[in-house]
């Protein structure tokens, strides 16, 4: 049975802007089943949130998806036409937003939030309407009381429950997360995502999650995917990325973070800064920082191959390339 929910092939989507075009998503390929969570990681301006923007088709006036396709259940969501698309965001595919705490609007009760979203979609009584905005509140731990308070009223975990409570509402079948939690302390954080773990497990949905914390995702994902420079570096089961990380740029974040249960080491880290999108290097475009670079790596492009059953990376390293470089 074929279980794929969205299948992402050489996405190409970026920014026009007066110099030029920013390669925000370049070549990005991913498939994503049922019920599966896949992790996002890499660091600040790689293209996540342009990546997650692409698939809900909510990208900015100068952006465009310039190559590529989004097959969400048969439909390729980057040519669908805006109608047709409409049918299908925040009822089978929904988001929350990196800043999340302040997409709320300030101006209405969250009970009301939550009723404009169900009458905007679907065809349903008043009454039906409250006893469905209230069961998604109780989905989250909010109190029923709470269905008149405003956005200001209610605490930073609080509001972020309630854009969970949102992006569920319709009961998609996928939803994107960005930088969910970042904003939050770590207990707050630590309590939303078992939340959000145990709704998947009651309701069977997919998940995108992204983030920069790489060990968050190492413990909920069970594919990872590592951006480099609008790239997808390397791919794969959660567990075996983390355990035997193949590309040179996984393995630096990998030291970037202290381990939980090891001895107490220095945090590596990668030296450098990630290229400018407007103008990134031919080539790999984490050779200026590869401390494996090779002669070869100046000059093509490493297409993301399985390296191992179902793990791919993209790197000269592993793909016969010369190495005598
Ligand atoms: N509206 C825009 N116009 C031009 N360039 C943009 C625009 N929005 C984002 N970019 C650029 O696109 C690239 C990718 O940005 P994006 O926001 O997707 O990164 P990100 O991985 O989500 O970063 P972060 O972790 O900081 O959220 C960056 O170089 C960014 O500067
Ligand atoms: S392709 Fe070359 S530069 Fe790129 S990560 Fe691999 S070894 Fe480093
Ligand atoms: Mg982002």
């Amino acid at each position: 049975m074929n279980n794929t929910i969205l299948t992402c092939k050489n996405l190409v989507a970026g920014y026009r802007i007066r110099s030029g075009f920013v390669h925000a998503v370049d070549d990005v390929s991913f498939e994503l089943s049922k019920g599966e969570l896949l992790g996002i990681a890499g660091e600040s301006g790689c293209g996540k949130s342009t990546l997650a923007f692409a698939i809900m088709r909510l990208l900015k006036d100068n952006a465009v998806i310039e190559k590529g396709s989004i097959i969400f259940k048969d439909r390729d969501l980057a040519s669908l036409p805006e109608e047709e698309v409409k049918k299908i965001r925040w009822v089978d595919i929904s988001m929350v937003f990196q800043s999340a705490m302040n997409a709320l609007n300030p101006v209405l009760s969250i009970g009301d939030q939550l009723l404009d979203a169900i009458n905007a979609h679907r065809d349903v009584s008043q009454k039906e309407a409250f006893d469905r905005a209230i069961e998604v509140l109780k989905l989250v731990d909010i109190p029923e009381d709470r269905f008149n308070s405003y956005p200001h009223q209610l605490s930073g975990g609080m509001k972020q429950r309630v854009m969970i409570a949102m992006a569920l509402i319709l009961q998609p079948d996928l939803i994107i997360m960005d930088e969910p939690t970042t904003a939050l302390d770590v207990v707050v954080q630590r309590t939303i995502i078992e939340k959000i773990q145990e709704l998947r497990k009651m309701f069977g949905f997919s998940v995108i999650f992204i983030t920069h914390d790489l060990s968050l995702l190492v413990e909920i994902s069970d594919l990872l995917a590592i951006m480099y420079a609008g790239r997808i570096v390397e791919y794969g089961p959660a567990e075996a990325l983390f355990n035997s990380p193949l590309h040179p740029y996984t393995k630096g974040l990998m030291n970037s973070f202290p381990s939980l249960t090891g001895p107490i080491t220095r945090m590596g880290g990668i030296e450098g800064k990630p290229p400018d999108l407007l103008k990134p290097p031919e080539g790999c475009r984490f050779q200026p920082r590869c401390p494996k670079a090779m002669k070869i790596c100046e000059k093509e492009y490493p297409q993301l191959k399985e390296l191992q059953p179902k793990h791919l990376a993209a790197c000269f390293l592993y793909t016969g390339a010369d190495k005598s470089d």
